[in-house]
């Protein structure tokens, strides 16, 4: 199973995000979070943000949308040249036809489920996804505590991939750390997302480095 970490910019300079995505060389991918203030209690930024990165780093861009009406605003996400575009099951009237349109504009489609929200009734959405994100917090802030009852829908949701096979990445998003991501390995993530933990140190690449290693010796 291969690790993939993606640092969050939430809890970054956010003034100076082409700096700050520069400090962690060894990530995965960049998690942007969009944040509308309808679907969450919080404002961050939108598609002129995500352009302006997109035109100043060739890494992978892991685009997490916590917005009301995804299926509106969502592809304009996809077109502004993400890698990956994630949208809440809870702000979705459309999934399939929305995980299409992602597709179609040549990114991955991934779903994410507020930490409340049960995967079973989505389970034959999965051929449409490309990356199953659970929520290990409510979303809206960083440097929030780790969800542990989040763990049994982990595993249930690991069951439904590898029942399915293919290479649907299981990302968890939420109070990762040095102390919580062996846990969410054991129930089957293989794609972390992680904020304060890496931008609240003096050396975030260093934490990038030695959460991968921490992850990989439990996967392996
Ligand atoms: C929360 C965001 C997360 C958050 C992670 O709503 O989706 O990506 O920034 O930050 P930490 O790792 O601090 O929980
Ligand atoms: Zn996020």
């Amino acid at each position: 199973m291969g690790i993939r970490i993606t640092p969050s910019i939430l809890n970054a300079e956010l003034g100076g995000l082409n700096a700050e995505i520069a400090r962690v060389p060894s990530a995965d991918g960049v998690h942007l979070d969009v944040m509308d203030n309808h679907f969450v209690p919080n404002l961050t930024f939108g598609v002129p943000m995500v352009e302006s990165i997109r035109r100043n780093t060739t890494k992978f861009l892991d685009v997490h949308l916590m917005i009301a009406q995804a299926d509106r605003w969502a592809p304009a996400y996809a077109e502004a040249g993400a890698e990956s575009v994630t949208f809440h099951i809870e702000a979705s009237d459309a999934p399939v036809k929305l995980a299409r349109e992602l597709r179609g504009h040549g990114a991955r489609a991934s779903m994410a489920l507020r930490p409340a929200t049960p995967i079973e009734p989505y389970e034959d959405l999965l051929g449409e996804l490309d990356m199953v994100l659970l929520m290990t917090v409510e979303p809206g802030f960083g440097g929030q505590k780790f969800l542990d009852l989040v763990l049994p829908k982990i595993r249930r949701t690991r069951k439904l991939l590898d029942a399915r096979g293919g290479d649907i990445w299981l990302q968890v998003d939420g109070g990762v750390s040095a102390e919580t991501i062996e846990r969410c390995v054991e129930a089957g993530a293989d794609t972390f997302v992680a904020g304060s933990a890496v931008f609240s140190s003096d050396d975030p690449d260093a934490v990038v480095r030695a959460l991968k290693a921490q992850a990989e010796g439990v996967a392996s």
